[in-house]
């Protein structure tokens, strides 16, 4: 656009929108609407953050409160301590009184009101009736709960059907669609069985909005899923060409990369010559898309400055409009500016009313609907429909939406900026020159895990299952070794990793003798060095990542990310140790008193043994010899027999980091010909383990009795397991809670010793919760875990199968079976299928001993002190859980849920290396946490030297 054209516009933009605002002015949007104790209320939350935080938390856990003395409970919890006033106030002052729930229940659910419709015939004949009276169109969106299984995914669709029959008869309709809640598993790692599971509920609702008139507009969701979503809407486009069948998608502003997104959407639809609507939107999930990033360490995928968003909502709305040969622009905002902007465009373009829309939501900026009706424009109201309870999130999303600081609806109706304000240019803040930082090489950062919704990275891992599975069937000998160990894929136990020779038994003594002989060198090489190699090492592994992971896939049976996840981590160990013995390093000065030095400085113990489990083959294994390398100890590598081809690549990569040979001695063989030599080797000064109690409390045993010829007392590490249980609040959201329960017990097909086994369940929670585990644990399905569509795969050894299934009749016997899955019938893979038993007692096997293996014990408790004391009453100490949304029920688990890893309302595996130091008490292990502060200092003792410095009275 020209200088002219762009002044024109800017001047129109401003006239239109002084337009628009007199035809608004007087009216308030519901929300605002001062009236009423709804409107005090949030009115003080607009000026108050505390408030306004502990208000949406109240609203967020109340649909799910069983009970008057939940609610008044829970609004003490949040709300005591604020001047309310109103019957909220009386009813808080009078404590667990009926009236005060009542009052509460009846204000939200009006306050839902204002945002959605009853999804009941009457109700919604009434609301379209309304908005026929406006003169605006309606697009219905069900609104609900994640959906976790597949029966809740069929009432979605079902209700979506029910929205579109509704429709049947009103004009130029519309109803918006999420696709991931098509599916239970909408998951972009597998993209292709996604994009099929969601078709299966898709097809019929195309099919019905096809025949009934009715468009369809997708809605967009987190950033991650973004990808899927727009390929399953262009097959939708694709399959339903009719150009009079209206298929849209929203578009959301605050992407950085929404432009290119629009260029590819409209370049597609003229190819095609199919039109697309595009729903151009600033985007709802701004501050969980930050929380995301950060916690994965992704690059953040939306703008930080409201006037870019809104500047980039204006160019995109440019294009749209410029190119409605293929497009058919809906322009979704209550922004005045925005819409004006639209409107202004609209009619310098010359385009007519028919050729594009405004849509606003249900329940906001009615104002600015009605005026840009009046002004002739072709509007649609979003109208989602649903009750409270599965309206909740998005209740909480609008409600946030709206009293943010930058909404303009707050802007506009509660600080009544002045109009110029409003309407002004949005001219995003030029980024404040930073100098870039110096590249500080000690400090530690996690490196992030992969982000398979991206191409790249689902292709780089296909590529790496493709060139690994070229390499499959090598021999690794081990020079004057003994026997041979077979490695073979769990999910098909004909193909054969690799052999992988053990060393003979008395190979152990000489190699210990040379990592002995070894031990002054590689102690006195200087810290940095060390680091410098392990860094090195850790650089290696990233370069090689995907192949790495493609190892641990078909070695150990991992699915993608858990295999990419053990990579990530064993980078991260490598480079925090490296990090870690920098920090520790040197002499250092304790006190110096006048004639007297006193100096300190950590020293590494001598040679150590790293005993490793198969279940983390990389991470665990490079942890525990990344820290006793960083520490100066050569290493002798006991690798699992069961993953000996990854710990043998391993090894090669510390070789080419340029650790000498004798440092980091290779014993592959049996625990007790290889490993029980090792460990009571004289000359060994430190024992790195990690696996079962009974191998470490023999290890323990061993590693302590006096033998000929010891000189020294061992370092004992022993990392052993766990019987983790997650409680489960009666106020818990089970949307959450079901989600990560499953990624906590079945994850790595409950492999692993930070693995939630127990469940509790409190109170009246117990039955939903378990039909909702069961249901989603049903939608996951079990097979090789190279295909990503199978998140379970096999069990490790036809062994862990064998004790499984004892564990299961073990179970019938002792509770009831809620659920089994059906494992797959490849007589070739170690196939088990996942099990939920519930009416399980705590004094029952399934729930005291550990089960590596996808079983779940559930036992219910009638509160939440009673769930805790069932919690803690374990031989085992490792890592716990807590569902619950009262304040004091977190702090309880706080100070008295004590275990080394205690989660709040979050899985309770996956620890990340210096975030979430790791490791238990109890049986689950001695030794300090592993990738914390104090983990390296285990294999390094401390040496002081104090000298007299006065000579005959001489203080130098
Ligand atoms: P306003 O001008 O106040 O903009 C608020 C928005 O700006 C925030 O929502 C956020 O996107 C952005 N923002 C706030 N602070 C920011 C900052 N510091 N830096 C950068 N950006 C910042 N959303 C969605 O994700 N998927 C969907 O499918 C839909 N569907 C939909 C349909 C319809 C008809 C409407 C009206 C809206 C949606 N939305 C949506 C919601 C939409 O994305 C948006 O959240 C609201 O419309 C608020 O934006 P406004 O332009 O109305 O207000």
């Amino acid at each position: 656009m020209d200088e002219e054209a762009e002044r024109a516009l800017q001047a129109a933009t401003l006239r239109i929108g002084q337009t628009l605002a007199r035809r608004a002015a007087g009216q308030r949007p519901g929300l605002f609407d001062a009236a009423g104790l709804r409107g005090r209320l949030l009115g003080r939350a607009l000026h108050d953050e505390a408030l306004r935080t502990r208000l949406f938390r109240f609203v967020d856990v109340l649909p799910q409160l069983p009970d008057e003395a939940a609610i008044a409970a829970h609004f003490r919890a949040y709300l005591d301590g604020f001047e309310l006033g109103g019957l909220w106030g009386r009813a808080l002052k009078l404590g667990n009184a009926p009236i005060g729930a009542f009052a509460v229940r009846r204000s939200v659910r009006r306050l839902a009101g204002l945002f959605l419709a009853e999804e009941t015939p009457r109700a919604l004949a009434a609301s379209l009736a309304r908005l026929a009276r406006l003169s605006a169109r309606v697009s219905l969106d069900a609104v609900g709960e994640a959906v976790l299984g597949e029966a809740e995914a069929d009432a979605y669709r079902d209700r979506v059907l029910g929205l579109i029959q509704a429709l049947a008869e009103t004009p130029a309709a519309d109803v918006s669609v999420k696709l991931s809640a098509l599916t239970p598993r909408f998951d972009p790692v597998d993209p292709d069985g996604s994009a099929g599971r969601v078709w299966r509920r898709l097809a019929p609702i195309a099919e019905a909005a096809h025949v009934h008139g009715v468009a369809l507009t997708v809605d967009m969701e987190q950033y991650a899923l973004k990808p899927l979503i727009q390929a399953i809407f262009l097959q939708l486009a694709r399959d339903y060409p009719q150009a009079d069948f209206r298929v849209g998608i929203a578009l959301q502003a605050y992407l950085k990369d929404a432009e290119s997104d629009l260029a590819g959407f409209i370049a597609g639809a003229r190819a095609s010559g199919r039109p697309l609507a595009v729903r151009l939107v600033k985007g709802a999930y701004w501050d969980s898309e930050q929380a995301w990033a950060a916690q994965r360490d992704w690059p953040l995928p939306v703008f930080l400055d409201k006037a870019a968003t809104d500047r980039q909502f204006e160019t995109l709305t440019r294009l749209l409009m410029s190119a409605t040969d293929a497009v058919y622009p809906m322009i979704a905002s209550h922004n005045l500016r925005s819409q004006a902007h639209a409107l202004a465009l609209a009619r310098q373009l010359g385009l007519s009313a028919d050729a594009w829309e405004a849509q606003t939501l249900h329940g906001m900026a009615e104002p600015l609907r009605d005026a840009l009706i009046a002004e002739g424009v072709t509007l649609r109201v979003y109208l989602p429909t649903g009750d409270l309870v599965t309206g909740i999130a998005y209740l909480i999303r609008r409600l946030l939406e709206n009293t943010a600081g930058t909404s303009i609806l707050r802007q506009t109706y509660v600080e009544a900026q002045p109009l110029d304000a409003l309407l002004a240019e949005p001219v995003p803040a030029q980024p404040a020159a930073t100098p870039t930082p110096t590249p500080t090489p000690a400090a530690f950062t996690n490196i992030p895990l992969a982000d398979f919704s991206q191409a790249v990275q689902r292709e780089a891992m296909a590529v790496a299952l493709v060139q690994v599975r070229g390499e499959l069937g090598q021999d690794y000998p081990v020079p004057g070794g003994g026997d041979w160990i077979v490695s073979t894929n769990p999910a098909n136990s004909r193909e054969v990793i690799g052999r992988v020779q053990a060393a003979r038994p008395e190979q152990v003594d000489a190699s210990v003798a040379a990592a002995l002989a070894a031990f002054p060198h590689w102690r006195d090489t200087p810290a940095r060095e060390r680091a410098e190699h392990l860094r090195a090492a850790a650089r290696l592994i990233e370069q090689d990542r995907a192949r790495f992971a493609a190892w641990e896939v078909l070695e150990a049976g991992k699915n993608w990310r858990e295999a990419d996840a053990d990579v990530a981590e064993a980078v991260d160990v490598l480079n925090y140790y490296a990090a870690g013995i920098e920090a520790l390093d040197g002499w250092r000065p304790n006190r110096h008193d006048p004639g007297e030095l006193n100096d300190s400085r950590y020293e590494a113990v001598g040679p150590a043994a790293i005993v490793a489990p198969w279940n983390f083959p990389l991470a665990i294994l490079a942890g525990m010899s990344a820290a006793t390398l960083a520490a100066g100890c050569p290493v002798l590598l006991k690798p699992a027999s069961l993953t000996p081809v990854i710990a043998w690549h391993y090894r090669q990569v510390l070789l080419a980091a340029g650790i000498p040979a004798a440092v980091v001695q290779w014993l592959p063989g049996g625990g007790r010909e290889i490993g029980a030599r090792l460990v009571a080797h004289p000359d060994v000064a430190a024992v790195a383990f990690t696996g079962s109690r009974e191998v470490g409390l023999d290890i323990l045993a061993a590693a302590h009795a006096r033998v000929p010829g010891q000189r020294l007392i061992k370092r004992v590490v022993c990392e052993m397991g766990g019987k983790n249980a997650i409680v489960v609040d009666e106020d818990a959201d089970l949307d959450e809670a079901v989600a990560e329960i499953l990624a906590s017990a079945f994850g790595y097909q409950g492999q692993k010793c930070s693995a939630a086994s127990r469940v509790i369940a409190v109170g009246r929670v117990h039955d939903r919760l378990v039909e909702r585990l069961a249901a989603a644990l049903d939608a996951y399905e079990i097979g090789p875990p190279e295909q990503p569509r199978h998140p379970l795969g096999p069990l490790i050894d036809a062994a862990a199968v064998e004790k499984a299934l004892a564990y299961l009749e073990i179970g019938a016997r002792e509770g009831r079976l809620a659920y089994a899955g059906r494992a797959p019938l490849a007589e070739l893979g170690h196939y088990f299928a996942p099990a939920i038993f519930s009416d399980i007692l705590p004094g029952h096997r399934l729930a005291r001993e550990e089960i590596f293996a996808p079983i779940l014990a559930v036992i219910h408790a009638a509160d939440f002190a009673t769930a805790l004391t069932i919690a803690l009453d374990s031989d085992y100490a490792l890592t716990g859980g807590v569902f619950s949304r009262l304040p004091a029920h977190l702090e309880l688990a706080r100070t008295r849920f004590r275990v080394g890893n205690l989660y709040l309302n979050r899985g309770i595996t996956g620890a990340k290396v210096a975030v979430q130091p790791f490791g238990g008490v109890a049986l689950s292990g001695c030794g300090i946490q592993a990738g914390g502060p104090d983990y390296l200092k285990q294999f390094l003792w401390m040496r002081t030297v104090s000298e007299n410095t006065l000579r005959h009275g001489f203080v130098p």
